[in-house]
């Protein structure tokens, strides 16, 4: 049966492989990703905001929907690898209830932070 309240996100790797992951409003980007196996989000961290192996592009007409990075998200963006504006850190994002036909793109590599 058909989740009514679950969410379809897309996930689009640096190749263009695209993955759709349906996902209940709550669960964060990041782990929506890892437990549909999406490749290139390693979320060393799980979560906590420390290692940046989470990070993603978002389209940023989708801060009306996600909100914007708090302090904490933008000075560890600083350590991505190939930021830009359309930079996240996807275990920051709470899936809500007008996520659906969000598109998330993986970039090409992550980098790990010494932990
Ligand atoms: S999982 Fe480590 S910063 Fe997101």
């Amino acid at each position: 049966m058909r989740d009514a309240a679950a969410q379809t996100i897309t996930y689009v790797q640096a190749d263009g492989a695209a993955q759709q992951v349906r996902a209940r409003p709550g669960v964060s980007l990041m782990e929506a990703a890892l437990r549909a196996g999406v490749p290139g989000i390693e979320a060393k961290c799980r979560g906590n905001c420390a290692c940046v192996t989470c990070h993603v592009y978002i389209d940023p007409r989708w801060r009306a929907v996600l909100g914007v990075p708090d302090a904490m998200e933008e000075s560890m963006l600083d350590f991505a690898e190939g930021v830009s504006l359309r930079s996240r850190l996807s275990c920051q994002i709470r899936i809500n209830g007008l996520c659906d036909g969000l598109i998330v793109e993986v970039p090409a590599e992550q980098r790990v932070l010494g932990m």
